[in-house]
Formats: structure tokens, C-alpha cells, sequence
């Protein structure tokens, strides 16, 4: 059995009745939302965040979920899916899952309008059900989404981001919402907050070495279903590159702030980039961050009682920092 289906194991029958749930969260009655949701839902991602949602309930409530667990999953699912949709508008990006992305084949515009539907969707989906408690949870996340996603943009002109900022960026972006998932997967079955923070702060943690991860993506030529090499063209900063600038000689950092800066869309130029951050030990030095917060986030699960939920989550940080997409 390979470790995906290893982890899926103990919440299989959640996450087929999840599937059809989340197809069902999507639907509307306007034919174009109807071809596009159909697009997204039939090229799925990795599922991660609602399988989060499920270890950690059932991890703390003797294996039982709720309705309210299953909504949660799917309204995180389409924030998710919302994100991603904007993110490639922001981006640039063409590829999505292996295929084209939303922006690629109907244009900015009608990428914007979808993105804007299905975070409407999943909003609903709380306040239709009275899931005020995890409606916030939710919402902080989306805030601190745009947050990230805006602090990342204003570093990009400036080139001067420090490790600190690159954290901050990453953790608003992309660890808050996983953080959402532990928090809400907990909170669905839960009012001890004592529990509900150390799951957030678990996936908090967790969010973060997938990040660095998802980053290292870019710089490799593996076939992970979305672009590769796209970071440096669109200036962006992430830990190995800012690693590389800390450590090479004033010559060199001008070289290759200049090379960002000006010549950013000469694919020659962006490859020497992309050595000078590798033989500057730049990746190895991410690959150890990313290790740092995985052992974090392992060591506060450590006091939960032994489950098939426990070992799947512990499986789940192994798969975050291995994964080939
Ligand atoms: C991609 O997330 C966006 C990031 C936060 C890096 P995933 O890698 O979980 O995307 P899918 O859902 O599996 O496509
Ligand atoms: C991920 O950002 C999207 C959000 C967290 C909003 P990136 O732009 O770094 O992720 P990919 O590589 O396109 O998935
Ligand atoms: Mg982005
Ligand atoms: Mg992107």
C-alpha cells in the first residue's frame, strides 16, 4: 500500500461521503459556473486539508465525526479551491493539477468571478448551518490569506526580503489554512480550547514545512502538475534564493538582485539564477527549516493516546516533506 492510501485508510468511508458532498457544495444554477465547477471538481488536488479535518476529529473523538465535521471539510475544500483559482490570475500561471489552469482556458475575468463564487459558496455553507464557531476559524484564514498574498506581492518590488518576512508571508498564506483544518476538525467535535489551539498550532506548524516544500518544487524540473521555475520570473522570494543572498559576497548579491530585478523573463539568466542558489547551498538549508518544523509539529501530537488517527497524522507530517506533488 503506498503512504496515501495508507493515511486515507481510517477515514475512507468520510472521504468518499466528503466527495460527494463537496460536488454537491459547488453546483449553481448558471450554466458557465456549472461547466467550470465540473472542470475543477473532476481534476481533484491532494485532498489534504479535508483529510486533516477528519484525522483530527476523529483522532480526538474516539473515531466519531459529525455533520458539522463534513461541512467544515467542505468549506475549506472551496477556500481552497477558491485560492488556487485566484492564485494563477496573480501568478500568471497556466497550469493547475496537471492541466490547464481556469485563467487559461476562460481568462482573468471570468477566473475572478469563479474564485469569487466559490468562496462565497463555502461561506454560506457555515452561515446556512449556524456554524458560527467554525465560521470564524474559517474566516481568520481567509483574511490572512489576502494578507500574505499582498505582503508577498509588496516584498517582490522591494527585493529585500528577510527570513523573518519569508515566514510571516508563508504562514499567512498557506499554514493558516491548514492551521484551519486541525483547529476545525477539532473544534467540529470539541469545545476544550486547550485542544482545538494545540491542533491549530500542529497544523500551523505543518503549513509551514509544506510551504518550504512546495517551494523547493520550484526549483527542480520534476513534472509536479503546475509550472516549475516560475518563482524568480515573477520575483518572487522564497527561502533557498534568500538563503543564497545572506550568504555570497556583495558582488555576487548585485549580480543576482540585478538579474531578478531586470532581466527576470530571459530564461538563460533565470537558470544561472537557479544554480547560483543551489551551489550557494540554498536548498539544503530550506530542506533543514522544512525538517525543523515537521519535528515541531510531531512533538505536539506526542501526548495524544496511541489511534489509527494519530498514526495517520504522524504519516501525514512524513507525506507533507516527501510528497512528489
Ligand atoms: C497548493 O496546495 C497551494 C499551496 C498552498 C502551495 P496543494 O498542493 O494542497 O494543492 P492541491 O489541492 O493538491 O492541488
Ligand atoms: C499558494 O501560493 C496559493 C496560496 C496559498 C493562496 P503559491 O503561488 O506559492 O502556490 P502554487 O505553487 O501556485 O500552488
Ligand atoms: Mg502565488
Ligand atoms: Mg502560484
Amino acid at each position: 500500500m503506498n503512504i496515501t492510501a495508507q493515511i486515507k485508510q481510517p477515514i475512507q468511508e468520510e472521504m468518499e461521503l466528503f466527495e460527494t458532498k463537496f460536488r454537491e457544495s459547488m453546483s449553481s444554477k448558471v450554466a458557465l459556473l456549472n461547466r467550470i465547477t465540473h472542470y475543477i471538481v473532476n481534476r481533484k488536488g491532494k485532498q489534504m486539508r479535508p483529510m486533516f479535518v477528519f484525522l483530527t476529529a476523529k483522532m480526538l473523538h474516539e473515531g466519531k465525526v459529525n455533520e458539522r465535521t463534513y461541512r467544515g471539510a467542505s468549506v475549506i475544500e472551496l477556500i481552497h479551491t477558491a485560492t488556487l483559482v485566484h492564485d494563477d490570475v496573480v501568478d500568471d500561471s497556466n497550469r493547475r493539477r496537471g492541466f490547464f489552469s481556469i485563467n487559461a482556458l476562460w481568462k482573468n475575468k471570468i477566473a475572478v468571478l469563479v474564485g469569487d463564487y466559490l468562496l462565497s459558496k463555502g461561506l454560506l455553507l457555515s452561515i446556512d448551518h449556524g456554524d458560527f464557531d467554525l465560521l470564524r476559524i474559517i474566516s481568520v484564514a481567509v483574511r490572512e490569506m489576502s494578507e500574505g498574498e499582498l505582503l508577498q506581492i509588496e516584498k517582490a518590488r522591494r527585493l529585500d526580503i528577510t527570513e523573518a518576512i519569508y515566514y510571516e508571508i508563508i504562514r499567512q498564506k498557506t499554514a493558516t489554512l491548514i492551521a484551519a483544518c486541525c483547529a476545525l476538525g477539532a473544534r467540529s467535535v470539541s469545545d476544550d480550547d486547550v485542544v482545538v489551539e494545540r491542533m491549530r498550532k500542529f497544523g500551523e506548524l505543518i503549513g509551514m514545512a509544506f510551504q518550504i516544500k512546495d517551494d523547493l518544487f520550484d526549483y527542480t524540473d520534476d513534472a509536479i502538475g503546475k509550472p516549475t521555475g516560475i518563482d524568480i520570473k515573477e520575483q518572487k522570494m522564497t527561502l533557498p534564493l534568500i538563503y543564497a543572498l545572506n550568504h555570497c559576497t556583495p558582488s555576487e548579491k548585485s549580480w543576482c538582485i540585478n538579474s531578478i530585478k531586470n532581466h527576470n523573463k530571459d530564461k538563460k539568466r533565470v537558470k544561472e539564477v537557479i544554480q547560483f542558489v543551489k551551489d550557494k547551498g540554498g536548498l539544503t538549508f530550506a530542506e533543514q527549516k522544512m525538517t525543523e518544523f515537521k519535528s515541531e509539529a510531531l512533538h505536539l501530537l506526542q501526548n495524544f493516546p496511541a489511534s489509527p488517527y494519530k498514526e495517520s497524522l504522524e504519516l501525514m507530517v512524513n507525506y507533507v516533506t516527501e510528497r512528489k506533488k
